[in-house]
């Protein structure tokens, strides 16, 4: 059973235009609960739903012959679905609450383990092995790309003084520490966020999925994808602006501008409502973009 609630699963069917007919691609399936709100929103609907992570897919849905789900990375999921063109497809990035408080090292809680794989890839490297050997400059790039920003010198101080570590609690208590005023939120919430951006890969993957999906998507079909953090906002927003196009520079007579692909409906992203927020605390950094590729 899963416990994670999905986010603007409203917002998700609408946007999509779920209620009409088609075929949806869920690519981070986690609990299941988009994909059973795009299949309940209209009883010919079709979803193929992956995730990386194999302990994901461990849920039944009564729908199931609407459905096909592959244990595989969204970047890499195209290559098992070559002939088929979806009307709609969502991301909905991160971690789903059940991986988080699945003893793998993303909680802060954990005291057994500092892994933080998704997908358990033996050849990927833990987050274990990264904060206990990565060099004093890797780690620094590691987590500045990760989005660690102004504590960035007590962390290092904290991490290079106290390691090696054996699990999450360890890790985030040795962080804490450098920080005994009061803070919003626990001072290791960054860290541990650019930890699980570089095992995992996240941008790459994120961003060979948006070069790819652009051959997989019928006309007129739209794509949505939720965020968590300004970092994933920006890898999105910045493609769907580029898939617009750009109009000639109005200077040059004569220059052309490069025709676009369709066109990004969401300026502002949508956000939960407060009920939402307030039903699921989990939801209130969440950002969803839209784009609608064209008809032809
Ligand atoms: C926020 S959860 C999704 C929750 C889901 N929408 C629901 O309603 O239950 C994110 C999921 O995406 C998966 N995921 C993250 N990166 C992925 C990737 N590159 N390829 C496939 N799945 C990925 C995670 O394993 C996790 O299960």
């Amino acid at each position: 059973m899963t416990k994670h609630l999905p986010v603007l699963a409203k917002e998700v069917v609408d946007w999509l235009k779920a209620d009409r007919s088609g075929v949806f691609l869920d690519g981070t399936l986690g609990g299941g609960g988009h994909t059973r709100a795009i299949l309940e929103a209209n009883s010919d609907n079709i979803v193929v739903a992956c995730d990386r992570d194999p302990k994901a897919l461990g849920f039944k849905l009564e729908v199931e012959k609407r459905l096909t789900v592959i244990t595989s990375n969204y970047s890499e999921v195209f290559s098992f679905i070559p002939h088929t063109k979806f009307n709609g497809v969502l991301l909905d990035l991160g971690l789903s609450t059940d991986q988080l408080y699945s003893g793998r090292g993303f909680s802060f809680m954990d005291q057994s383990s500092l892994d933080m794989r998704m997908d358990g890839d033996g050849n990927r490297k833990t987050a274990q092995e990264i904060v206990n050997t990565a060099s004093p400059s890797e780690l620094r790039q590691i987590l500045k790309r990760g989005g660690v920003g102004k504590e960035l010198n007590p962390v290092m101080t904290a991490i290079l003084k106290d390691r090696p570590f054996d699990s999450a609690e360890a890790l985030a208590a040795s962080i804490k520490k450098r920080f005994p005023k009061p803070t919003k939120s626990h001072p290791a919430t960054v860290v541990f966020q650019a930890l699980r951006i570089a095992v995992n890969d996240e941008f790459t993957h994120l961003n060979s999925f948006l070069d790819n999906v652009v051959d997989f998507v019928a006309p007129s079909a739209r794509l949505a994808i939720i965020s968590f953090h300004s970092l994933e906002d920006e890898v999105v927003t910045k493609r769907f602006r580029k898939w617009e196009g750009e109009k000639p520079p109005a200077n040059y007579p004569g220059a052309k501008g490069k025709e676009g692909i369709g066109k990004l409906l969401t300026k502002k992203a949508v956000t939960p409502k407060e009920d939402e927020t307030k039903r699921n605390p989990a939801s209130r950094s969440a950002r969803m973009r839209v784009f609608e590729f064209y008809e032809s």
